[in-house]
């Protein structure tokens, strides 16, 4: 299938592999991009510029099609070596990079100067319009169903989709939700130019995250995701387990006066226990809705294949049979 965004990145498959707090290694990345998508490593699971120019190197080892690398701006005290990272990305070879969490204004001249295309991924019309104005080559819109951070709008895909379509020069890619060739068939008829993922690619046999995370995706319906940290304008959609509904719990509790430190023993630095060790209860981890959609563990190149097939009969059976009709 050709888009503006297989055009624009050089892949196969309109279909992205979105950055993934420790489960977006070069494992997982490399597999996205050989079954012809887009694979890409989050820069800040890896942290130091040293770090990451190893894992770079390790995913070029595995693949030669094209990856990118996924920079997140995170409003924290800590801030990580970000001139650091963007400069192991250009010395990399990398030539894509998804920026996310922040206006990414203060990377995008040293990227285009290098020739790096830009993917922001923002969660309203106004960030996705913001993006464009400050060049960003594409954007990544995430709607409310999405693992991670929906933002505060709480604008499902349907609604935003059409509206960012209606809005946007630049080409984008529909994510939050996505999971087959339905998704893929729906996300251009409303105006995308191809699909994220990130929930689906972890339920993959290369994601390299302990089986218990698996398990736990292909067992949640729909229904089992909540949403945490509204109070502190920082929303996270999370799988439920006991340490989310104690973390609820005490939001409740504390109402308007909650504080970061209030929860920290459920979010801070509980993913290497989950996605490493398997400990399902540590504390909450990044889970869409699409859970609800997904009931296998397949290979990437399976995935990929399989959305890539239904899409296609969707389109010249279906869709077209409705025409003829
Ligand atoms: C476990 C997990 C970790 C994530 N970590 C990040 C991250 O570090 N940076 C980022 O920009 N997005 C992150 N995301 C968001 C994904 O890149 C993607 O936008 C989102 O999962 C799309 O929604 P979906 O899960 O419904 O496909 C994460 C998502 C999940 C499920």
């Amino acid at each position: 299938m050709k888009t503006r965004i297989t055009e624009m990145f050089g892949i196969e498959h309109p279909i992205i592999q979105g950055g993934m707090h420790y489960v977006g290694f070069a494992e997982l990345a490399a597999a996205v991009s050989n079954a012809g998508g887009l694979g890409i490593i989050t820069g800040l699971t890896q942290g130091t510029p040293e770090k990451l120019a190893n894992e770079i190197a390790r995913c070029k080892d595995m693949t030669d099609k094209p990856f990118g690398v996924n920079l997140t701006f995170l409003p924290t005290v800590n801030a990580p070596d970000y001139p650091g990272l963007v400069r192991t990305i250009i010395e990399g070879g990398v030539k894509i990079v998804e920026t996310a969490g922040n206006n990414p204004a203060q990377v995008l001249p040293f990227f285009k100067d290098a020739g790096v295309k830009v993917i922001h991924k923002c969660t309203s019309v106004r960030h996705s319009l913001k993006a464009q104005s400050i060049g960003c080559d594409a954007v990544s819109v995430d709607g409310f169903e999405c693992g991670g951070h929906p933002g505060e709008d709480d604008i499902p895909n349907m609604i935003l989709l059409p509206r960012a379509a209606d809005e946007l020069e630049i080409p984008f890619v529909a994510s939050g939700g996505m999971a087959d060739g339905r998704s893929l068939v729906a996300s251009l008829a409303m105006g995308a130019d191809g699909m994220n993922m990130g929930t689906r690619f972890i339920a993959t046999q290369e994601a390299p995250v302990h089986e218990n995370v698996k398990k736990a995706i292909v067992a949640a319906s729909e229904l089992d995701t909540r949403l945490v940290m509204r109070p502190l304008r920082n929303t996270e959609r999370v799988m439920t387990n006991d340490a989310v509904e104690e973390l609820l719990r005490i939001e409740k509790e504390k109402g308007a006066d909650l504080k970061f430190e209030d929860i920290i023993e459920q979010v801070a630095g509980v993913y290497p226990r989950i996605m490493m060790e398997g400990d399902m209860d540590a504390g909450a981890w990044s889970c869409g809705m699409v859970a609800g959609l997904i009931n296998d563990i397949p290979t990437c190149k399976e995935l990929i294949d399989s959305i890539m097939a239904e899409a296609e009969e969707i389109i010249t059976k279906r869709l077209t049979g409705f025409q003829n009709a």
